[in-house]
């Protein structure tokens, strides 16, 4: 191979195009790390760049047909250009049914989500024209760590505690895209945390597809509440969240040490589901309406104003209208403070997706509605609620929706905006609320 020109060399930047959750977003700070660390630069648009990389989502078909929708036109642009490379990844490229169509679009790279670390000589071997590269292990290995990482801006930060998933609920494909549960060691998790302190992140978010059972399979006896005690000790750190709690493990524990640890905010994130047990069962959820409710009571007993957030599916096979009313019942009688709310979609390889009584899109569509009005209400009425008091915030930086404000986050997670300087950003200070709207608080900073 003859020497790469410096031209050739400069003109190697990546565009990442991220798609679904917070693992996502995450495994795309580590993609932009190994590629940087082989030469590459971030480019704004994947117009200007060199190699496209789709970090995919496949949670739903409405997802899933986004990303084909976008490699469409990517393809296009590559017509136009065809020395730029496409990269596929994510959730989507572990299926075997999406790869057989991703041959057709001719993708140049297709990696798996447990084979992100061989990114680099994927690439190198794809810009020396080996193409079309495979790799993706249907199984994990060991957890591969430390991976480089380049992250966003802003003072807060996602670490992941825990990979993959084990709960096989009968909707979901998480499990088969992301491959077994397996939990990092306490000290990588604590050395990269004390890392993003050192260069200034003020708040942890820690990721896993059901923090409440991170630890099991390690060497050292820790659990979840454990290893948020050691985050907290870690000097710089002032806030730590975490995603996503499952109902059968939230342990008095936990709710404990959310309520005595002043560096654990006030907010949960427990998917519910549904609200009726005929329909939880279907789902293998693995708990009833009334043990998500006595959890929840005790979380709102036990730790002052705390927030309670949830995802919720409409729809599942075989919803009966009254099953639909027993989730309404539990809206509000959880009174959430914010809820991502799905049609149910049926999954290929997943036991709903083969289960009698699909109910037509019609049925799901006016469910979704009925169940979104109401909750819209229910979290407008929590956040009225706030009205005149004052709350300790986050400031992030320039709202998006009014560049000459700020906009901030409460201890809760609500999205707080007033006006200020912008020498506050990545403050915490307090802010006095002044009119509360579903998605949204004003405020003004208190005095
Ligand atoms: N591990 C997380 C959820 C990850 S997926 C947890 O259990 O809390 C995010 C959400 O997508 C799920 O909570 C569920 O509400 C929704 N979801 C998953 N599969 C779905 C499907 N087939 N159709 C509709 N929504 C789905
Ligand atoms: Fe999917 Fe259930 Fe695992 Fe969440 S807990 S990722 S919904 S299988
Ligand atoms: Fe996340 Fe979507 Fe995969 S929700 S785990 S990116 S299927």
């Amino acid at each position: 191979m003859p020497e790469k020109s410096e031209y050739q060399q400069a003109r190697k930047s990546y565009h990442i195009l991220t798609y679904g959750c917070q693992m996502n977003a995450r495994d795309s700070e580590v993609i932009a790390g190994l590629l940087e660390g082989c030469g590459y630069n971030c480019a704004a648009t994947p117009e200007e760049a060199s190699l496209i990389v789709f970090n995919t989502c496949s949670v739903r078909h409405s997802a899933e047909n986004k990303v084909f929708g976008k490699l469409g036109e990517m393809t296009a642009l590559r017509r136009k250009d065809p020395s730029k490379l496409i990269a596929f990844g994510g959730c989507m490229a572990q299926l075997p049914e999406v790869r057989q169509i991703l041959k057709k679009h001719k993708v140049d790279i297709i990696f798996g989500t447990l084979n992100i670390h061989e990114l680099p000589e994927l690439v190198r071997r794809a810009e020396e024209g080996q193409v079309p590269l495979v790799q993706v292990w249907d199984k994990e290995g060991a957890i591969i760590e430390p991976l480089p990482s380049k992250r966003g801006g802003g003072f807060s930060a996602f670490v992941n505690i825990m990979f993959g998933c084990d709960n096989f609920c009968s909707y979901c494909i998480v499990p088969y895209t992301r491959g077994r549960e397996r939990s990092r060691e306490a000290g990588g998790i604590i050395k990269e945390i004390e890392a993003l302190a050192a260069v200034g992140y003020k708040e942890v978010t820690l990721l896993g597809q059901n923090v409440n059972s991170y630890g099991r399979g390690l060497d050292r006896k820790l659990d979840f509440p454990d290893l948020l005690n050691m985050v907290s000790e870690v000097d710089g750190v002032e806030r730590i969240r975490f995603t996503t709690s499952h109902p059968k493990d939230l342990s008095d524990k936990l709710i404990d040490t959310m309520a005595h640890n002043p560096k654990v905010c006030e907010h949960i994130h427990v998917a519910m589901q549904s609200g009726s047990n005929r329909i939880l069962q279907l789902m293998n959820r693995g708990y009833t309406r009334e043990h998500y409710l006595e959890r929840t009571l005790a979380l709102r007993e036990k730790v002052p104003g705390v927030a309670i957030s949830t995802d919720i599916i409409v729809g599942f096979p075989g919803e009966s209208e009254q099953d639909f009313a027993d989730t309404l019942d539990m809206i509000e009688k959880v009174r959430f403070d914010s809820a991502f709310t799905f049609m149910y979609s049926p999954r290929s390889g997943t036991k709903a997706a083969a289960m009698n009584d699909q109910l037509p899109v019609e049925i799901k569509r006016s469910r979704l509605h009925e169940l979104n009005q109401l909750q819209y209400g229910i979290a407008l009425e929590n956040n009225r609620f706030l009205e005149g008091s004052c709350v300790e915030v986050l400031v992030e930086g320039p709202s998006k929706t009014d560049p000459h404000k700020l906009t901030s986050r409460s201890r809760t997670n609500r999205i707080i905006i007033f006006s200020g300087t912008d020498d506050i950003i990545g403050k915490t200070i307090h802010v006095k609320i002044t009119e509360a709207r579903t998605f949204s608080l004003f405020g003004e900073i208190a005095r």
